[in-house]
């Protein structure tokens, strides 16, 4: 394994009761990259994330974070280890405020190391500063995600696309080496999809993190992703820049049905 590979996905497989949904993977992932996975409905994308992020575990095959296998661990190990993911809601609090939700973020992550539970004020959004480490390590994530400005609002009472921009800020919260979103941009408008795509490399870039991404909008996976790995029913059909799956013939077939 080349030493800027974060993670080396080898054989994984999943059937559900019959069906092979991920057949044989074999893909690795360079350190710092933005990577897309598209392919048709049921091509087992999702199921694949599931796998990677601890919702399943595989049948069988391999999956190393740096090096570790981490394949059957159980979700909360594989946060630990440095996957992030997006895109779930049950990580996210709709009646806590914004501040609030990452606060909690923070101190689950913080608390791995320390009882910072004493003395966490937790309706404080104007007070502080730089005063503490977790108040520090908050409106960095805020700043970050450039949502300063949304601190003390109700999360529930959101836009779509801003609920978004606050999952992202969660997941950062754990400080992740590889992030994985299924769909960033689904049912998002023009304007909240631009958004979302501009703060994806904005985070890329300041934080040096890996990127997974499934994604349906062609134009997103495009602009974003310098590799793009395309799936059709369970298995891997091409991987490789914008051009080079353009021109494969299974690709063309799985999608369009034709070699033109
Ligand atoms: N929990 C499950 N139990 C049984 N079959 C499942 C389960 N999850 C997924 N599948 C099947 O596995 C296959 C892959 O599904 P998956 O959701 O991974 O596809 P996908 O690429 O994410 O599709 P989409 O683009 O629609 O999100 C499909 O045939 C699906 O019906
Ligand atoms: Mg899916």
């Amino acid at each position: 394994m080349p030493p800027d590979t974060i993670l080396q996905v080898t054989k994984l497989v999943k059937d559900f009761n019959g069906i092979r949904a991920v057949n044989e993977i074999s893909f690795t992932l360079a350190t710092g990259t933005i990577t897309a996975v598209i392919g048709p409905n049921g091509a087992g994308k999702t199921t694949l994330y599931n796998l990677i992020s601890g919702q399943l575990s595989p049948t069988s095959g391999s999956i190393k974070l740096k090096g570790k296998e981490i394949a059957g661990l159980l979700p909360d190990k594989i946060v630990k280890a440095g996957i992030g993911r997006s895109f779930q809601i049950t990580s996210v609090f709709p009646s806590l405020t914004v501040l609030q939700n990452i606060r909690t973020a923070v101190i689950s992550r913080m608390g791995r190391q320390f009882d910072l539970w004493q003395g966490v004020e937790w309706d404080s959004p104007g007070d502080d500063s730089a005063s503490s480490p977790l108040q520090r390590a908050v409106h960095e994530i805020l700043a970050l995600v450039g949502i300063e400005h949304l601190a003390t609002n109700i999360v529930s009472t959101l836009s779509h696309g801003d609920q978004a921009l606050v999952e992202m800020a969660i997941v950062l919260a754990l400080e992740p080496h590889l992030i994985l979103l299924d769909e960033p941009t689904a049912g998002m408008s023009r304007e909240e999809t631009r958004h979302m795509v501009e703060l994806i490399r904005h985070v890329q870039r300041q934080t040096g993190c890996t990127f997974l991404i499934t994604e349906h909008d062609m134009e997103v996976v495009f602009e974003l992703a310098k590799k793009i790995i395309v799936m059709h029913q369970g298995v891997i059909l091409s991987t490789g820049s914008h051009e080079e799956i353009s021109n494969n013939i299974s690709v063309r077939r799985a999608y369009l049905g034709t070699d033109d």
